[in-house]
């Protein structure tokens, strides 16, 4: 093929120009914040990690969905951390318990504006770390952890969420899942699966963010880094299972697993741009080293790029005003 009389550089010479031949756009409408809300802060408690977030109280996680709302973001996904942990998680399944509380008060807050979801896992309450209870042998039982998701996704939905989303990788999570909401008589909600989440060392910041007691790794449970083929396996197996919606995280260091995915995928994707994501960008933008508007803005639309049709990202309403007003 040749194109001889082909000028690309005609379409970028304006602004308008390039506006109007744009092959993607990010909307506030594509974005969900994810927020961190903590039993017991009378004040917000700033992450040091993470410049800019913070575990919130009742009332300012209430303001921070009403602004979300206010904004047009998407939906938002709501991560508790506990006062008091056991080796069980069993504060996950309290009706009154950080998280499902969060979800009930954000709900009173927003209503249906925004799509209220929550983390279904157990790594924020239990005390050793781990997303999942452990055997005799300090080997995450994926079977009985299944047991206490089923339980925790209806108290979640008891509570209000439109959402769930299961981030704990272990095997047939979405299929107990999707029973027990039926059981229940929690038609209605849908759920988005963690389907291929990596083990990564870009969560350090999240750690912080939820004052994680994990020793060691996550290594027995999420994807190794040197796989890609393998991701197909749990996409397929969680729409198998039920999967309304299906997530690749991290999003940066795995845009050829969003692309390959976004390929097949029969139903909507998300990315999720982690804590270490976030931590690298406001880091690099605080000695002066990158510009960070500009820096944010180009890795979501990268993201959006590879294929995200939805992105988890701790920018979701700063990045939705800018849009708003450009
Ligand atoms: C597990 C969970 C994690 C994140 C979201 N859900 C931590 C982990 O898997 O270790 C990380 C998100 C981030 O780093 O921003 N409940």
């Amino acid at each position: 093929m040749s194109f001889p009389n082909h000028r690309p550089r005609r379409l970028r010479t304006t602004p308008a120009m390039r506006r109007l031949t744009a092959e993607n756009r990010l909307a506030p409408a594509d974005l969900i914040l994810p927020a961190f809300i903590r039993e017991g802060l009378t004040e917000p408690s700033p992450i040091s990690s993470m410049p800019g977030v913070v575990q919130h109280t009742t009332d300012s996680l209430k303001r921070a969905a009403a602004e979300a709302v206010q904004l047009g973001v998407g939906g938002i996904m709501l991560f508790g951390v506990p006062a008091v942990r056991d080796a069980q998680g069993t504060a996950s399944l309290d009706p009154d318990g950080v998280l499902n509380k969060a979800i009930r008060d954000v709900k009173a807050e927003v209503g249906d504006d925004l799509v209220i979801m929550g983390d279904v896992c157990l790594d924020e309450f239990t005390d050793h770390g781990h997303c999942g209870v452990l055997d005799a042998e300090g080997y995450v039982d994926n079977d009985a952890t299944l047991e206490i998701y089923g339980k925790m996704a209806v108290a979640q939905a008891d509570a209000g969420a439109h959402v769930l989303g299961p981030s704990g990788m272990m095997d047939g999570q979405i299929a107990v899942i999707r029973q027990a909401l039926e059981e229940s008589g929690h038609k209605n909600t849908a759920v988005l699966a963690y389907a291929a989440k990596y083990a990564s060392a870009f969560y350090g910041p999240f750690r912080e963010a939820v004052d994680s007691q994990l020793k060691g790794d996550r290594r027995t449970y999420q994807m190794d880094a040197a796989n890609r083929r393998e991701a197909i396996l749990e996409v397929e197996l969680d729409l198998e299972e039920g999967a309304d919606m299906v997530m690749v995280k991290p999003a940066m260091s795995y845009l050829d697993i969003l692309a390959d995915v976004a390929a097949m995928s029969p139903v909507p994707v998300s990315a999720y741009q982690i804590s270490g994501e976030y931590a690298m960008i406001e880091a690099a933008a605080a000695n002066g080293w990158i510009d960070r508007r500009g820096a944010i803005t180009e890795s979501v639309l990268g993201i959006k790029r590879a294929g995200a049709d939805t992105v988890l990202t701790y920018w979701a309403s700063e990045l939705a005003g800018w849009l708003k007003e450009s």
